[in-house]
């Protein structure tokens, strides 16, 4: 799929998941609710939300959890992904470098990662312009 071609209703469908992801988020800590939702090469979409802990590095992000999801259910390819999350206006959500790495292992360099808050879509990018001369499965393909 070519960059930012996202067909109209699947954006919709990864706004409405990840959005009412957000609404199970277990964010005690820091106050901020993430949701999460990728969709595959098979059209479906899978959610996440962050999912904190009191042993603060422990906590999960929404992006791990909506690729675990997709893994789970037999999902190996991410075509788009949308992440929702307080910020606006200059701070918009984006995936940490943390998922941004995981999300490589699953996207091509143009996969679109989309960023939204409550109320509306913020920007979108492409992974590689997230993260840049990453390193890959293809990096240590078995020889
Ligand atoms: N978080 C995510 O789940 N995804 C992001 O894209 C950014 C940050 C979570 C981690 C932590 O639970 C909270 O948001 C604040 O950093």
């Amino acid at each position: 799929m070519p960059s930012f071609d996202l067909p109209q209703t699947q954006q919709d469908a990864l706004l409405q998941a990840a959005r009412q992801a957000r609404r199970n988020a277990y964010a005690p800590y820091s106050n901020y609710p993430v949701g999460a939702a990728v969709l595959d090469e098979q059209g479906r979409i899978h959610c996440g939300c962050n999912v904190e802990n009191a042993a603060y590095p422990e906590g999960l992000c929404a992006e791990a959890a909506a690729l675990a999801a997709m893994v789970l259910a037999g999902g190996r390819q991410a075509r788009a992904v949308l992440v929702v999350g307080n910020g606006g206006d200059g701070n918009w959500i984006t995936p940490c470098g943390g998922c941004r790495q995981k999300l490589r292992e699953f996207g091509a360099p143009d996969l679109p990662v989309l960023s939204a808050n409550e109320v509306a879509l913020g920007p979108r990018y492409t992974l590689s312009q997230l993260l840049p001369e990453s390193f890959g499965p293809g990096h240590i393909k078995a020889k």
